[in-house]
């Protein structure tokens, strides 16, 4: 695989006193949500909501449908701004920096919308190809070897390139957008509902591929899902969402002990020796 080591956070954005030949500073966490509120007209979806991602953690975001799961990853990634409060990535308020930092962060995560969301008039090349075209200067034939890269890291052959979108099974559809999400080498990848329509072995599939890629190219993830296998095979810790606050925040183990409403009916199904021994 491509990925060179990276530098740690604090070699790659020295602080002020590094620079001044103080100690090292600690690094920012890769997300940091602060007292957030989000509201919709009269809809409050988060009031006063805290949490925060480290380097190297796979967290995983449940909470009920609504409970404003996607609507907090779109104010990670930039593409939303909180009624109140601050969403701090890499340690930059996102939506405040100024273009060029914005366009700097933008290369260090990549997204898989909650419905694939490739483009549809783009086949399977042009979709991995894009965020490469929009924040990369490249020629096209380092694109075109990025690309393949990419597809084989997902297990789809270049024979797949020329497919449309329409042409694709659920499965390959997930394939594609995690190529396009893994394109620029993150150092975070966002999830929403990575395995949701898929059928249990498409499912378990996409989970081993994703966890061994963690494993080799070493990114964080933030991800939202219904599913308790997925959660249960990836994440490294769990935030449950409710009542517009994270509720319980620990180890799956943890979580399922935190005596609240949505804990005790999420898990419910989750209370089985099979499942809980598959967590890694
Ligand atoms: N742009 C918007 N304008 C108005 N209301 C919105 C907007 N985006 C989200 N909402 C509302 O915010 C709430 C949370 O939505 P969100 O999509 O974040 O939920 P979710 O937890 O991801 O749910 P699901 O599990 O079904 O995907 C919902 O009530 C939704 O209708
Ligand atoms: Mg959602």
């Amino acid at each position: 695989m491509s990925a060179a080591p990276r530098p740690p956070e604090a070699e790659r954005f020295p602080s002020p006193a590094e620079v001044a030949g103080g100690q090292p500073a600690a690094a920012p966490p890769v997300v940091d949500i602060r007292g957030v509120w989000t509201c919709f007209g009269g809809t409050v979806v988060h009031q006063d909501l805290d949490l925060v991602v480290r380097r190297g953690e796979l967290l995983g975001l449940v909470g009920s449908s609504g409970s404003g799961k996607t609507t907090l990853l779109r104010e990670v990634v930039g593409l939303l701004r909180p009624s109140r409060g601050e969403v701090r990535l890499f340690g930059l308020p996102i939506l405040d920096a100024d273009p060029d930092a914005r366009r700097e962060v933008r290369r260090r995560f990549g997204v898989l919308f909650q419905h694939g969301a490739l483009f549809s008039a783009l086949p399977v090349f042009d979709n991995i190809a894009f965020p490469l075209r929009e924040l990369k200067r490249l020629d096209e034939a380092m694109i075109r070897d990025l690309v393949l890269m990419k597809m084989a890291m997902v297990e789809l052959g270049p024979e797949m390139a020329g497919l449309m979108p329409a042409e694709l099974s659920g499965g390959m559809v997930k394939r594609v957008a995690l190529a396009r999400a893994l394109a620029l080498e993150p150092e975070l990848l966002v999830l929403d509902e990575p395995t949701a329509g898929l059928d249990p072995d498409r499912s378990e599939n996409f989970v081993k591929l994703i966890r061994t890629l963690q494993r080799e190219l070493d990114f964080t993830v933030i991800m939202v899902t219904h599913d308790l296998a997925t959660l249960a095979g990836l994440a490294s810790r769990v935030a449950a969402l409710s009542d517009g606050r994270v509720v319980a925040n620990g180890t799956l183990e943890e979580v399922m002990a935190v005596d609240h409403p949505f804990t005790r009916s999420f898990f419910a199904s989750l209370r089985q020796p099979a499942l809980c021994g598959s967590r890694r």
